[in-house]
Formats: structure tokens, C-alpha cells, sequence
């Protein structure tokens, strides 16, 4: 009896709070009482197996709520280029198409117009179907290849100053690690960018900074270099624009750096 009084008194809170997510996300999208999204109910979200769990789809929302009290249509629209379930297609399509965002065996048929984003910005948590279906992983190799240019270009600095203090051959080790620094970036680059293009990231905040640095430092890193193919140069100019190349450089790789490892 004791228990039946219990359950009488949460019921009312269990039905204000936790199931407005349906109404949010029925209001938000306007389904259709005829629709297969609206026979799922509380399923869109929700595994029906392990009540009240989430399936990916519910859990991508969970986090973008931070966990208040109900999510927001904003919270909705957060998550709508995000592929939750890994089938291809983002959770918007499918919920425009009328199939379940957070079930990788409900999508439309054929192959999306457009790849969806895996992540939704800035986090590397994405899911397993997704990550296990792509040739390339998604950092495309950019990690690999990005120390490349700014070591060899800051050691072809150090070199460099090393040599003006009476010692050529440095400044000849220099020009070429000057030179494959610059020539590095062939690879750092592309590959930066398809990590940007695949991942998902914003153009902003950080990953935007670093994007810039990275152009900037890139084009300077060549500027010198040619010059350095031309002549050993002496000039006062010379050694600012060195010096500002290499703080260019190290300022978009800690950028980078902020984007892996946090703050
Ligand atoms: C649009 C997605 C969505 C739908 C549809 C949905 N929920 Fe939820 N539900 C969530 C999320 C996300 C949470 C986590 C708490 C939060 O962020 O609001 C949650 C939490 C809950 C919880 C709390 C359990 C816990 O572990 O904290 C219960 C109970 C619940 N939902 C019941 C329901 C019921 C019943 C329905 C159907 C009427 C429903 N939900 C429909 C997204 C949804």
C-alpha cells in the first residue's frame, strides 16, 4: 500500500517534467499525428528496452540541455546537422523524412545529398557506426603531419641566428630547414582543412583562430623562403619577419593544441 502512495505522488511529476520533452520536440517540429515519428512517441528519444534510457539521438540532446529540466527548441535545432545514430544521414533529414534520428536501421533510402557533420563542434565523442564506416579517420592525418612544419621551421630559426654569429654553416643547415618547413605545409594544410570540412567545427572561437594563424604563418613560412632560396639575407627586415613568421607559427600551433587538449 505504502508503495502504491509513492508511486501516486511522483507520477504527477514524472508526467510535467521529463515527458515535456516530447511536447517540446511535437511543437518544435509540428509532427503529424499520422507520422511514424509520432508513433514512436517517447522512443524518438528514449530506448524502449531500458526505459528511461537515451539512444544516441536523446543522448546528444541530454547534453546540449546541460540537463535542465526540459529541452528547448534551440536545443533541438543544436543537434539537427549532427548524424546521432551514424546512418548517414543528419538528424534533421531524418526527421523531415519522417524517420528516427536515433535509429541507425530507420533512414531514408539511398545516399544522403549531403554527408552530415559527425560531431557537433569542438567535442571529439561521435558514434561508433559512424567512426568504423569511414576509410579515413577524422583527423585525416593532420596530427601526424602538423609537427613537421613547425619544427622544422622553428629549428631552421634558431639555426639561422646561430649562423649570423660567425658560423655558415649553420645558416646553410637553416635554408633547408627553413625551406621544409615551408614545404610541409603542403601536407598540414589540406589535411587541416578536411579535419575542419569533415568534423564538423564552426567557424568560430577557437578553431577559427587557429585557421587564420595557420594561413597567415603559412604564407609568411613561403615568403621566406623564397626569399632564403634567393640569397642569405643580412637585412634588419629579414630577421623581423623570421621572428614574426616564428611567432605565427607557434601561436597556430598552440591554438591547435587548445582544440585537442582544451584550455
Ligand atoms: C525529444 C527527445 C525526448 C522525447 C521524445 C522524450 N524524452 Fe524523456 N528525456 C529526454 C532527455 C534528453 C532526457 C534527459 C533529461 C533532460 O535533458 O531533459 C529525458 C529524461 C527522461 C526521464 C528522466 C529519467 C532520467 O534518467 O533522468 C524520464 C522518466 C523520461 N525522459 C520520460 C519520457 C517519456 C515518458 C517520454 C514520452 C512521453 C519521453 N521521455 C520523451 C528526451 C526525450
Amino acid at each position: 500500500m505504502k508503495r502504491a502512495w509513492w508511486i501516486a505522488l511522483m507520477l504527477p511529476g514524472l508526467a510535467s517534467a521529463t515527458p515535456k520533452n516530447w511536447e517540446v520536440f511535437k511543437t518544435t517540429y509540428g509532427t503529424a499525428e499520422s507520422s511514424k515519428i509520432f508513433a514512436s512517441g517517447c522512443n524518438v528519444c528514449h530506448v524502449e528496452a531500458k526505459f528511461p534510457g537515451r539512444n544516441s539521438y536523446g543522448a546528444a540532446l541530454e547534453e546540449k540541455s546541460d540537463n535542465a529540466a526540459a529541452i528547448t527548441a534551440a536545443n533541438l535545432h543544436a543537434i539537427e546537422s549532427i548524424d546521432s545514430d551514424g546512418d548517414k544521414f543528419s538528424n534533421g533529414q531524418e526527421i523531415q523524412a519522417d524517420f528516427l534520428p536515433g535509429d541507425p536501421t530507420s533512414h531514408p533510402a539511398g545516399e544522403p545529398k549531403a554527408p552530415p557533420a559527425t560531431t557537433s563542434g569542438g567535442t571529439t565523442d561521435r558514434p561508433e557506426a559512424a567512426a568504423s564506416s569511414e576509410l579515413i579517420p577524422l583527423h585525416s592525418f593532420h596530427p601526424a603531419v602538423v609537427h613537421f612544419p613547425i619544427a622544422l621551421f622553428l629549428f631552421g630559426i634558431l639555426l639561422e641566428f646561430w649562423g649570423m654569429r660567425g658560423r655558415p654553416e649553420a645558416r646553410l643547415a637553416a635554408k633547408y630547414s627553413l625551406i621544409g618547413g615551408a614545404a610541409a605545409t603542403l601536407l598540414t594544410i589540406p589535411t587541416g582543412l578536411a579535419v575542419f570540412l569533415r568534423s564538423g567545427f564552426k567557424w568560430e572561437g577557437t578553431p577559427l583562430l587557429h585557421f587564420i594563424l595557420a594561413i597567415a604563418a603559412t604564407a609568411l613560412m613561403i615568403g621566406v623562403s623564397v626569399w632564403r632560396m634567393k640569397e642569405e639575407p643580412t637585412s634588419k627586415l629579414y630577421w623581423a619577419l623570421l621572428l614574426l613568421t616564428g611567432a605565427l607559427v607557434a601561436a597556430a600551433g598552440h591554438f591547435g593544441g587548445v582544440m585537442v587538449y582544451g584550455a
